[in-house]
């Protein structure tokens, strides 16, 4: 997929696979707004990146949804049109709907 000049979401970006996400999406060109709780880990990714004008963090914890929802239109509000997706963190629901494990 051709990536130049596109915009893309990511979650969980501030370690692991999102981060790695992060850097090789906006190496290739593409415009990249992620969000993550871990404030210090996404400042990390940012300097990896290397492409502070292309590379916009959101502190998001996507276990909230009014957060969740507020970093999307702050996303909406900046690209008129996003191409990827890409979710890296992921919640476990108990059986009482409760938040368990996140990672
Ligand atoms: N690494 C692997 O080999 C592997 C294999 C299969 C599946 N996975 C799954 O892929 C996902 C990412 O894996 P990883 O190794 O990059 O994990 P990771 O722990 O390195 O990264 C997860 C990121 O998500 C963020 N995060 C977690 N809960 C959050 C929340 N509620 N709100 C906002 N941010 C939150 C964390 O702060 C972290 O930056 C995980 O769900 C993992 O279970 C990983």
């Amino acid at each position: 997929m051709d990536i130049l000049g596109r915009a893309a979401f990511v979650t969980g970006g501030a370690s692991g696979i999102g981060r790695a996400t992060v850097v090789a999406l906006a190496e290739r060109g593409a415009s990249v707004v992620f969000i993550d709780r871990d404030e210090e880990g996404a400042r990390q990714t940012i300097a990896r990146a290397g492409q502070p004008d292309r590379v916009v963090f959101r502190a998001c914890d996507v276990t909230d949804g009014k957060d969740l929802a507020a970093a999307v239109g702050s996303t909406s509000s900046r690209t008129s049109l996003v191409s990827a997706t890409v979710i890296c963190s992921l919640t476990i629901r108990g059986p009482g709907g409760g938040s368990s494990t996140s990672t």
